[in-house]
């Protein structure tokens, strides 16, 4: 009959759209992280962490260049600075302490930040 071949090509479709969106959307993980760091960070840090961002500006110091100034430090590093602040690991007081943070979280703004340097 032609209203069961029909309603059988809509089903198909259906699932062939929702797998499209399944597996185009980025892992909910990466989502999280950009979240992250456009609520808490981007104000200082810039949209792309350059450092620019729009309270970045009037900062002394300013916030660096994630491309540079993460080059050669440790994931421990970086995490040590998000938890403890500037600090914690030797830099300006004015970087926040994140301590309301979870483990994973830190973990995934770390990836998230190294991926400005790439
Ligand atoms: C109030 C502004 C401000 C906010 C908000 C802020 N930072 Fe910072 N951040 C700074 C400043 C200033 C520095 C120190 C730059 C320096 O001393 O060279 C810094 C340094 C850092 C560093 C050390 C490496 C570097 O580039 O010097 C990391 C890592 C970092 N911030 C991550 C984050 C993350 C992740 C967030 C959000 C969860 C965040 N920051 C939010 C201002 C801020």
């Amino acid at each position: 009959m032609i209203t069961t071949k029909l309603s059988r090509q809509y089903l198909c479709m259906t699932i062939v759209a929702s797998l499209v969106v399944l597996f185009a959307a980025p892992p909910a993980h990466a989502q999280a992280a950009a979240a992250l760091y456009s609520n808490k960070c981007a104000a200082c840090h810039g949209t792309d962490g350059k450092g620019d961002g729009p309270a970045g500006k009037y900062l002394n110091p300013k916030p660096t260049d994630f491309a540079s100034s993460l080059k050669g430090k440790t994931d421990d590093w970086i995490a040590k600075a998000i938890k403890g602040g500037g600090g914690a690991v030797g830099e300006s007081p004015v970087m926040p302490a994140y301590t309301d943070l979870s483990d994973d979280q830190v973990k995934e703004l770390v990836a998230y930040l190294k991926h400005f340097g790439s």
